[in-house]
């Protein structure tokens, strides 16, 4: 492995990126690097937690102290909480800088946001439809002389999925100079690797790191088959033997739905483990202080969606349970990949059906892996069973009691009528009812 300085880096980055424990780089940084400084465009497909962040930050800071102007870079990114810890990273390793950053996601306070793009900040990190509304209705902001365009996560970024980007990538990229170096990162590059090609147009520089597997060596990757029903008996029996055995482990547990979410948090509370939940029916600011009490391990336990499946960096993670198999191998390799982060050790654990078993087919077929067995003692989970059923049940009249419902309804007419797809009086119905949901 090489050195940082033999890759073209100036000093006080380096001293930068000892202080955060960073002293070699890794594959994907020392290949990546130099052609982005040699101002190339650049595509980075590397595992999940093998330091991509830093092969774009780093070389975006290098350029950015030798010719520094406002608005210099522009990074976009699938989730909120992801812009959030990007920003970090640029404002950490830039601090000698003075870097000044600005993040425009969804959820937070648009007029704060306008203002800090008005005073030329040098990197702006955003979620696509956040900035395309700053970019639609207002003028005090131009992007037209950013240096670098960086997406990561860029497959999601222009896949067509739940939350669909194109329409506002469209609308950013109609602002920005076709004169600019485009910087494409994530574990799983090459399904959109054609589409990736047309915003990258420039020749780019192309690295995918060699290996048979899609996933890390140091992950531990097991299943346990379970019919439906028994399956939220073998969650809190994982949990109990984890948090029995370890103190210090966090544990991520992915779910498909916020509903979901909510009751599964709600009934793991019932059992008394530290429980918090991420997911894309709360509010941001909401979202944000569970990530930091997660992130701080006061509480040990995150249930998420997969709006947390992708980029998120949390070294104390051992373990992530997939309460559901997810659909897609893509999908199954982010969620895994946010534990065994940095050369560290970590488990992950799936729950199949008999009716998922196909899934877990493709996932190998991918990965190049065959997921083993976990071993749990059948007579353990038998005897909660009944009592973990009956609280599941609770929770869930508990919540059909609250308006998590109805705010899901309002959430999805909202969006209905933002792509004009309903009509003005849904949109005075939603007026009136959100009122009514506030008082
Ligand atoms: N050269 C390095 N040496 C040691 N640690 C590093 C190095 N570069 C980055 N790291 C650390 O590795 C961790 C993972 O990095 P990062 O989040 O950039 O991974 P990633 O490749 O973007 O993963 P993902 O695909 O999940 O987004 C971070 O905590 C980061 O500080
Ligand atoms: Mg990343």
């Amino acid at each position: 492995m090489s050195e940082f300085s033999s890759l073209g880096l100036s000093d006080w980055l380096i001293k930068q990126c000892k202080q955060l424990g960073i002293s070699k780089p890794t594959p994907v940084q020392e290949n990546c690097m130099p052609a982005i400084l040699q101002g190339r465009d650049c595509m980075g497909c590397a595992k999940t937690g093998s330091g991509k962040t830093a092969a774009f930050v780093l070389p975006v800071l290098q350029k950015l102290s030798e010719d520094p102007y406002g608005i210099f870079c522009l990074v976009l990114t699938p989730t909120r909480e992801l812009a959030y810890q990007i920003a970090e990273q640029f404002r950490v390793l830039g601090k000698p800088l003075g870097l000044r950053d600005c993040i425009v996601v969804g959820g937070m306070d648009m007029v704060a946001q306008a203002l800090e793009l008005s005073n030329q900040p040098h990197v702006v990190v955003a979620t696509p439809g956040r900035l395309a509304d700053h970019i639609r209705g207002s003028k005090t902001f131009s992007l037209s002389r950013i240096q670098f365009l960086i997406l990561d996560e860029a497959d999601r970024l222009l896949e067509q999925g739940c939350t669909d980007f194109t329409k506002d990538l469209e609308v950013i990229l109609g602002v920005l100079p076709a004169k600019r170096q485009t910087l494409l990162f994530s574990a799983t590059l090459t399904d959109t690797l054609q589409e990736l090609k047309n915003i990258a147009m420039n020749k780019p520089f192309f690295w995918e790191s060699k290996s048979e597997t899609r996933t890390v060596e140091e992950l531990d990757q097991r299943y346990i088959l379970t019919p439906e029903k028994v399956k939220d008996a073998y969650l809190v029996h994982l949990i109990q033997t984890f948090t029995d055995e370890h103190h210090d482990w966090s544990i991520i547990i992915f779910t498909n739905t916020c509903k979901n979410c909510q009751i599964l948090t709600m009934m793991l509370r019932e059992f008394n483990f530290p429980t918090i939940s991420l997911h894309s029916m709360m509010k941001q600011k909401q979202r944000f202080a569970n990530l930091a009490k997660f992130k701080a391990s006061v509480y040990k336990i995150l249930i998420a969606t997969d709006v947390a499946a992708r980029g998120l960096d949390i070294p104390t993670v051992q373990v992530v349970i997939n309460h559901n198999t997810p659909g897609l191998p893509k999908t199954y390799i982010h969620r895994v990949g946010r534990t065994a982060r940095a050369g560290r050790n970590g488990v992950s654990i799936t729950l199949v059906t008999q009716y998922d078993i196909h899934l877990v087919h493709s996932i190998e077929e991918q990965i190049q892996t065959k997921l083993k067995e976990y071993p749990v003692v059948e007579k353990e989970v038998h005897k909660i069973l009944t009592q973990v059923n009956v609280t599941r049940r609770e929770c869930e009249i508990k919540l059909e009691s609250t308006d998590f419902d109805e705010k899901k309804e309002i959430n999805k007419r909202k969006q209905m009528i933002l792509e004009g797809k309903a009509s003005y009086f849904l949109a005075e119905y939603i007026h009136v009812s959100n009122k009514a949901v506030i008082v």
